[in-house]
């Protein structure tokens, strides 16, 4: 695992944005991995930037997401699918994007499938990744566990409480998700995490540090091949 420390968070969305460019010039056919949440906004926007300006082309390149709330519709602003076609697909060439489907009726048959298309397609090239307050990666919450597959999950009171900023109440807080299994996301031929700002210093410390262990989802990563962490200083600042 290596870990890189940035000043700022920009720069850390620079950084990131850098390394998804270099990947897909490299393999224009390249099979992504994308995380949702505040962290990777600034890195996206980057991406639309170089987009726009006629530097970065996807149109060879499909990407899979890790994850999406259960029983939310696709149209719900709140969903997944709609945070990621306004941030990032409707504004870019995309040639397929692909989400879980929060609303299968059958979880562990949607999870399944997922998994199989990610298979299908060639497995994923490179995943980028956020980090919960509490360690978790897509929403591979802290367990007795590693999830190994993708499947249905609940979240706990930490990332409900994390996550209702983005909600009218508390009690439109999904309670479940679906999301990539640990052994999906280690799957992937390379892995990018991003981490900005303090209240993310305590969970940082323990990917990069701790004991690997299902209580802190993101210290698998230390077992990983290729992983990099890129933070900003104040995330990094229990290292
Ligand atoms: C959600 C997502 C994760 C993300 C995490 C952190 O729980 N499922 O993929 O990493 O939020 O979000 P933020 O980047 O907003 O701190």
């Amino acid at each position: 695992m290596v870990v890189r420390v940035y000043r700022y968070p920009e720069d850390v969305s620079f950084a990131c944005a850098l390394l998804i460019a270099a990947q897909v010039t490299q393999k224009p056919d390249s099979v992504l991995g994308l995380a949702t949440g505040s962290s990777p906004i600034g890195t996206y926007q980057q991406l639309v930037k170089w987009h726009q300006e006629g530097k970065l082309d996807f149109s060879q390149a499909i990407s899979f997401n890790l994850d999406e709330y259960a029983g939310l519709p696709e149209s719900n602003p709140n969903s997944y699918h709609s945070f990621m076609r306004e941030q990032l697909f409707q504004s870019i060439n995309m040639k397929a994007s692909y989400l879980p489907n929060g609303n299968a009726k059958d979880m562990a048959e949607e999870g399944k499938r997922y998994d199989a298309q990610i298979k299908e397609k060639g497995g994923i090239d490179l995943q980028l990744l956020g980090i919960g307050r509490n360690g978790h990666i897509g929403f591979n919450e802290p367990a007795e566990d590693f999830a190994y597959g993708t499947s249905l999950v609940d979240l706990t009171p930490s990332t409900i409480d994390a996550n209702k900023r983005f909600f009218e109440k508390e009690e439109d807080v999904p309670r479940k998700a679906i999301s990539m299994g640990i052994g999906t996301i280690m799957e992937a031929k390379k892995i990018v995490l991003i981490a900005m700002g303090q209240d993310k210093a305590e969970a940082v410390l323990g990917a990069v540090q701790g004991k690997v262990s299902p209580g802190m989802p993101a210290s698998i990563l230390q077992m990983h091949p290729n992983a990099v962490i890129l933070c900003d200083e104040a995330a990094a600042g229990l290292l």
